[in-house]
Parts: structure tokens; C-alpha cells; sequence
């Protein structure tokens, strides 16, 4: 997972994600003390946050931007610049936690992950994560799909959003024992204007490399802006339609 972010941006204007991660902290059930690897920690705020419960914190992300934010803000955790699907700590640890990285890993790159966090954890240490869960932003990517054909091009979709079944076959399958699950809905809000057009550009980077010039590009994301005003602009503000997946699992 290589992702180029912009991140102050994300930062200052996609604040949301890290604050909705609070509650899946909730699902963690260690004592004081515990080790947690924070798995895709971003810019540190959900590591600085277990830390507050008291936790002994490692973050772990792939991008240097966003850690190089982290350092700086919380010089007390430990950061670690690494891939998801391809790491090893020096000690395992009582818990990993993610909260919305695992949709940018294809399903190969899951196993690898899942086989990686396993790994990374003692024996019937917790793994609590959410992410985009199946039908995600449907209204987008159907959206974009509708304006990319338009312009004589196919919509590659670049994220993994399963189902419960589906994930907790591959949770079983690399030696986790489910706990809980939930798949929900989230209409989530987002900031200003062009608040949607800001996510897609933010989010959305690689369907677009098939699309030949900035205009063309510029003009899809309008089009698929103004094709959800009507579903997606509530009240004077846009919404983005997520779905998450939360889930608990034990390593066996
Ligand atoms: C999500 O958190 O579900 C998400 C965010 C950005 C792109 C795709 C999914």
C-alpha cells in the first residue's frame, strides 16, 4: 500500500476519521499496561488517544508524511515506518488495532496482513479493527462509474470492502477466533462546500490515471458531484455514505 497523502490536508479537513475511530477503541479489553500496535496510524491521534487509556503504544504507518506529523505531535510514542502486509515488531504484542486502512489492501494483500498481524500478537492477543465494510460509498463509486463511461472510460474500483462472511472466513483461515462483528451504516458529514468533490480528489487517485487530461478529470468529478446532490447534499451539507466493518478477534 503506497499511497501518496497530502497531510495537513487530511489532517485539518478529514479530522472525522480518527475521531470516529474513539469508539472502537471501546471494543479493546486489556488492562493498563497492555502493548497496542496501532496498525496504519496515520498522523498518531487514535495511537495518542490509546495512549491516554493508558496503553504502551507503537504506531505503524507506510507513509513518512503523516508520521513525520505524528513524531512532531506525540514525541512519547514510538512510530515505525513500515507496510502493512509486510512487517515484523521486535516483541509481540496484547492488541493490534486499525481503524480505516484496511479497504486500500486488495485481497491478496489481506492474507499477508492478517498473517503479519497474527505474528505480531501473543497467543490470544486481540486484533480490533474497522474499515470500509461492503457497500461502501456505493453512491460514489456508482456515481463515478456513470461519468467515467461517459467520457469512454471504466472505472477500476481501488478498494476492498467485504463482507462479514467473507472476512471472518479469511480471519479463521490465518488462526483467529471471531468475537464480534458488525456491519452498519454511517452517513457521515463532510466539510464545506465542496465537501464531496474535495473527498473524491483526496480519496479517490488511481482510477483516474487512465483519464487523459486534467479537464476531463476535473469535468468526471463534477459530473459525479452534481449526479449525488440530490442523495448525498442534505440540508446545505454533503455527506459521504460509508459503511464500516468492526470486528473483534482472538489469536488462537
Ligand atoms: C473509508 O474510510 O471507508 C474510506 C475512506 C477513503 C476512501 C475509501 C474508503
Amino acid at each position: 500500500m503506497n499511497i501518496k497523502w497530502d497531510a495537513n490536508k487530511y489532517t485539518e479537513d478529514f479530522s472525522f476519521v480518527h475521531q470516529y475511530g474513539n469508539s472502537v477503541i471501546e471494543l479493546i479489553d486489556a488492562d493498563e499496561g497492555s502493548s497496542v500496535l496501532d496498525l496504519g496510524c496515520g498522523n498518531g491521534a487514535l495511537a495518542k488517544a490509546l495512549q491516554d487509556k493508558g496503553y504502551r503504544v507503537k504506531g505503524l504507518d507506510a507513509s513518512e508524511e503523516l508520521l513525520g506529523i505524528a513524531k512532531g505531535k506525540y514525541p512519547t510514542i514510538e512510530f515505525l515506518h513500515g507496510d502493512s502486509t509486510d512487517f515484523t515488531l521486535s516483541e509481540p504484542v496484547d492488541v493490534v488495532f486499525s481503524n480505516a486502512v484496511f479497504h486500500w489492501i486488495n485481497r491478496d494483500g489481506q492474507m499477508n496482513m492478517l498473517q503479519c498481524v497474527h505474528n505480531a500478537l501473543k497467543k490470544r492477543g486481540q486484533f480490533v479493527f474497522e474499515f470500509g465494510g461492503h457497500g461502501n460509498n456505493q453512491k460514489i463509486h456508482g456515481a463515478l462509474t456513470r461519468a467515467f463511461s461517459e467520457y469512454g472510460y471504466c472505472y477500476e474500483m481501488p478498494f476492498y470492502f467485504p463482507t462479514i462472511g467473507e472476512y471472518a472466513v479469511l480471519l479463521e483461515k490465518t488462526g483467529f477466533e471471531v468475537h464480534f462483528a458488525a456491519l452498519f451504516d454511517r452517513l457521515t458529514g463532510l466539510k464545506g462546500e465542496s465537501g464531496l468533490k474535495d473527498w473524491i480528489n483526496m480519496f479517490v487517485k488511481t482510477p483516474f490515471s487512465v483519464v487523459k487530461t486534467e479537464q476531463e478529470k476535473a469535468e468526471i468529478v463534477d459530473k459525479a458531484v452534481e449526479a449525488l446532490r440530490n442523495d448525498l447534499f442534505i440540508n446545505g451539507k454533503w455527506y459521504a455514505d460509508y459503511v464500516r466493518i468492526r470486528m473483534k478477534a482472538v489469536r488462537l
